[in-house]
């Protein structure tokens, strides 16, 4: 207060007059917000509404239901990160195909979209702390003789455009190779496997696995490969963008200590257990 200016003075000590005249009116609320802070902070101002971008193709992730809601478990870990933080959220739809780029033009303040942290989207993104491990996962018709990933080298294999498992199978077959089939989404890559117009799809494991699960007369199985490297999901800010990536963060930690997270997660994936792997582990090794 030593070096309250007197425009603050004025400010403040103008409030604090309008206070006791409300008050010496009858009524007593008008005195408790706190009008004597020494900054004319924009107080009271409604909670900012976020806007969350996110390709809602992506179950148990996000994708819509029956009512066009975007739901998920993605979608429930920002509900409950906002409501721990105390901001307010709205979820767009927003294809996976420019999605970086939404958030960086500034018609998204935030993405959920199971997006793997990795080293070249940091440079345009920031992201949360991990809330989710992943890794791919094959998906292959049951009566398909492939087995491991390397057997991938010369196949047609479906894969979402733009993603880490279009990152691996382009990898592996070069990238110029005329069979990396890229989908738009990761179901309309699956669905093609289907009439076998691929002979695998590459996808991160959660996808495959509720996918394949919940499609049995496609009659898919999938294969896991220790090859593949260990992901993290984060939630992304554009770049620079502290101020809500430290409510982001703050929110993600509140609800790993008061057992939030965990309670999302027991109910997509039926164990409390903080990882990914072992709850989808089963119907990997399902398919040994
Ligand atoms: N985890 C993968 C990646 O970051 C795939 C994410 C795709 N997400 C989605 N909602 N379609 O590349």
């Amino acid at each position: 207060m030593a070096t309250m200016t007197t425009r603050h003075f004025l400010q403040t000590s103008g409030l604090v007059l309008a206070g006791l005249l409300l008050a010496a009116c009858g009524k007593k609320e008008p005195m408790v917000p706190a009008v004597t802070a020494p900054t004319p902070a924009p107080v009271a101002a409604a909670a900012k509404v976020y806007v969350v971008g996110t390709d809602a193709a992506y179950a148990p992730f996000e994708s819509q239901n029956g009512k066009g809601e975007i739901v998920g478990f993605d979608i429930d870990v920002v509900k409950a990160v906002a409501q721990k933080a105390g901001f307010e959220v709205k979820f767009l739809n927003t294809p996976w195909e420019g999605i970086f780029n939404s958030v960086a033009q500034g018609d998204r303040d935030l993405l959920v979209s199971s997006i793997t942290i990795t080293p070249e989207r940091q440079q345009t993104l920031d992201f949360s702390a991990p809330y989710f491990d992943a890794q791919q996962l094959i998906a292959v018709k049951t009566d398909s003789k492939i087995v491991k990933f390397t057997d991938l080298a010369k196949l047609k294999v479906g894969v979402q455009n733009g993603t880490t498992g279009d990152e691996v199978v382009t990898k592996l077959q070069g990238k110029d190779s005329a069979n990396v089939k890229r989908f738009e989404s990761t179901p309309l890559a699956l669905k093609e496997m289907e009439g076998g117009g691929v002979d695998a799809v590459v996808a991160d494991n959660g996808v495959v696995v509720h996918y394949v699960n919940n499609n049995p007369a496609s009659k898919f199985k999938t294969i896991a490969d220790t090859s593949f490297a260990s992901e993290q999901y984060g939630i992304a800010v554009k770049k620079g963008n502290a101020e809500l990536l430290d409510k982001i963060n703050q929110g993600l930690a509140g609800i790993k200590d008061d057992g939030t997270y965990a309670k999302i997660y027991a109910q997509y994936f039926g164990s409390a257990q903080a990882t990914a792997g072992a709850a989808l582990a089963p119907a990997a090794a399902a398919s040994k």
